[in-house]
């Protein structure tokens, strides 16, 4: 029986290790690199000053052609997120315009509303971007890379905002820019970012590799805001099932004994 377990284990050893080193090789990755995110791993929660930077980005560069609009700006409030104090929300809504849904007038918004869409430049809604491209690659999409090298929508996000060589085209009437990160190689965005351009108030670096971090640390929170609480439920649920088998270890221990001990003749 021992050996017969040894065995399976083994086996199942040997067929994860393999799937291991085989997913590069399968994974059609492109040129996106791993970022080490404190959001990731099962006890990874946001780093609330990089989800400041991370807005301020999308508020000052982004939102002239995305909009947010299953965002809801009370969210920046919360506990886990960018957890900005309430009159800083009430705010950062004053600034923003919205349509109202009864009377069909624009007004400022309120923190009750969500961020505003943005179709004026055909540009897509980011509010599930980060979550939309967590298994872009990997043969068929099955986020192959994501699971065994931990690289799913944000990365993918850094890598398009880096992506790009300088080079365009003009196709059907509109501007390509050849980037490398992007499927196709192809993109029409124009690159949004550039050394420099946001100045952010605790002198964080804003070169483009780090304020493309920051502005996909955000868009993962958009996209998940909740992801702290369930890494918490998660870790509560693996200490009470760890419990939870020893105890049932044992009441089977002690309903067998009588009988186990038995001597058979
Ligand atoms: C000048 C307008 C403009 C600005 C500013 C802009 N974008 Fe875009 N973005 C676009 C357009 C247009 C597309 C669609 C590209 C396509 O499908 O070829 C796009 C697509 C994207 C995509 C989707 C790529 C995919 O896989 O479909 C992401 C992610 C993105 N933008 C992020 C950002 C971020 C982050 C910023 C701010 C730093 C930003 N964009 C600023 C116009 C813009």
């Amino acid at each position: 029986m021992l050996r017969k377990l040894t065995i399976s284990a083994l086996a199942a050893a040997a067929l994860l290790a393999g799937g291991l080193t085989a997913a590069p090789a399968l994974a059609n990755e492109g040129n996106v690199e791993d970022v080490a995110f404190s959001f990731e791993g099962p006890f990874g929660t946001f780093d609330r000053n990089q989800l400041q930077r991370g807005l301020q980005i999308y508020t000052e560069v982004c939102s002239a052609c995305h909009g947010l609009k299953y965002v809801p700006l009370r969210a920046l409030g919360e506990e886990g997120g960018p957890a900005l104090p309430e009159d800083q929300v009430r705010a950062y809504a004053a600034a923003l315009t919205v349509v109202d849904k009864e009377t069909g007038e624009e007004r400022a918004a309120i923190p009750a509303d969500h961020f505003p869409a943005n179709t004026s430049a055909g540009a897509p809604d980011l509010s599930l971007m980060a979550k939309a491209r967590k298994g872009f690659s990997g043969p068929y999409g099955l986020g192959i890379t994501q699971l065994f090298k931990g690289i799913g929508g944000p990365e993918y996000i850094v890598a398009v905002l880096n992506g790009y060589s300088g080079e365009e085209k003009e196709s059907a009437g509109s501007t390509f820019y050849e980037n490398h990160a992007f499927p196709g190689g192809w993109i029409r965005m124009p690159p949004p970012l550039t050394d420099g351009q946001v100045t952010f108030a605790d002198g964080a670096p804003n070169d483009v590799k780090h304020m493309s971090e920051d502005v996909a640390a955000f868009l993962t929170w958009a996209a998940e805001p909740k992801l702290t609480a369930r890494h918490d439920v998660g870790f509560r649920a693996v200490i009470f099932l760890g419990l939870l088998t020893v105890l049932l270890y044992l009441t089977n221990k002690r309903l067998w004994s009588g009988i186990k001990g038995r001597k058979s003749v």
